[in-house]
């Protein structure tokens, strides 16, 4: 009997408590003013719905001892000489089958225009927090998406980090359908990062052996979302992450990251640091170009952890299929199978990928593992 009541107490206490969280979250999320927002009103302590397990923190595999470094890919020269052409075409494969991790330096963008992207995304945070309001959903079909956490009411613990997104291709916004802070740049570095988008489809498609417009034709960069992070300083940081453990759902994504550091790639289950490098940008293989590349190329789990120091910006271009295109099917590509190479991987649509991706949120396991065969 006695052990019966202590039970009922128990579930009872698992209820009220699952109940608050449910209530913390909504009442946050309420406030449309993120992570920023507990920041400007001074916390110095995390509120509960942000602390994350200690291990779902992983700290016992934290510190990287070994020699692996992330390679800096010089594409100065690729269009010129075909002799270069194959030694950039070398590393960029090399790169992706190691761990699909690595940066580029010479990719035909100006610092000026990273700067100037940084410093947009900066000021749409940083602008009156009663305009930047009027952005807040989590309605997906607007133009622009600002919110904390996409994920915010998985069970998962959240993100100390708000992120506002636009989809700039395969149908771009009119500058008025954009935040007027960063309207110009982000049309701008859209623009570029689309072109420098293109050539990596060319270098990764060299990379398997195939013709180099092959990953463009079957549009594995037609669409992009181009995403601004924006990591507030965090008062408790070893309870906390700005991005929990993930791989990317799309086919691959360039990252340019302020200089304050704190992403990290899982690289044979130990943390390497990406370190911030001026003028260079991060290039990461997605989940979509695994399946299609049938594990030949890697798409790396990676995380960014809560620092003291902040805010820290970053803004990352997601190339992913026309999300439109609801009926293409993605799967391994044939030209790359073979008796001894069987297909690992079923087919998917980009839809059904990415609602699945995001229907788990970021709990530190793969969506790929979902779609193995
Ligand atoms: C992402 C991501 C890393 C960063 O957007 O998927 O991993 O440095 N971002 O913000
Ligand atoms: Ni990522």
């Amino acid at each position: 009997m006695g052990a019966t009541s202590k039970d009922e107490v128990e579930v009872e206490g698992a209820v009220e408590s699952q109940y608050d969280q449910e209530k913390e979250i909504r009442a946050f999320d309420e406030t449309k003013a993120g992570v920023k927002g507990l920041v400007d009103a001074g916390i110095n302590k995390l509120p509960r719905m942000f602390i994350h397990p200690e291990s779902g923190l992983e700290k016992s595999i934290s510190a990287w001892k070994g020699t692996f470094s992330i390679s800096v890919i010089d594409l100065e020269g690729m269009d010129k000489d075909p002799v270069r052409r194959k030694e950039i075409v070398d590393k960029v494969r090399d790169a992706s089958e190691r761990g699909g991790f690595f940066q580029v330096v010479n990719h035909g963008i100006q610092v000026s225009v990273l700067e100037e992207m940084i410093q947009g995304a900066r000021r749409f945070f940083e602008q009156d927090t009663e305009v930047k309001k009027k952005w807040y959903t989590r309605d997906r079909t607007k133009r622009v998406v600002y919110n904390c956490n996409f994920d915010l009411y998985s069970p998962t613990a959240a993100n100390w980090r708000d992120t506002a997104y636009c989809f700039t291709a395969p149908n771009p916004p009119a500058p008025e359908e954009l935040p007027d802070v960063c309207s110009k740049i982000l049309l701008e570095y859209s623009k570029q990062v689309m072109n420098l988008g293109c050539l990596l489809l060319e270098l990764l498609s060299e990379g398997l052996g195939l013709d180099p417009s092959y990953l463009e034709g079957i549009d594995c960069g037609k669409g992009l979302a181009v995403l601004c992070h924006y990591y507030p300083a965090c008062p408790q940081p070893e309870l906390t992450f700005g991005t929990s453990p993930h791989s990317d759902n799309d086919s691959f994504t360039i990252l340019l990251q302020d200089n304050l550091g704190g992403l990290q790639v899982l690289h044979q289950n130990q943390w390497v640091d990406v370190p911030p490098t001026p003028g260079a940008l991060v290039i990461n293989i997605g989940d979509l170009l695994q399946i299609i590349s049938n594990d030949k190329y890697k798409s790396s789990e990676h995380r960014v952890l809560a620092k003291r120091v902040g805010p820290r910006v970053s803004i990352a271009s997601f190339f992913t299929p026309d999300v439109r295109a609801t009926g293409k099917l993605y799967g391994p590509i044939k030209e790359l199978l073979s008796e001894e190479n069987p297909p690992k991987y079923r087919e998917t649509t980009a839809k059904e990928y990415t609602d699945y991706f995001r229907a788990k949120g970021l709990d530190g396991t793969s969506a790929l593992l979902h779609f193995k065969l």
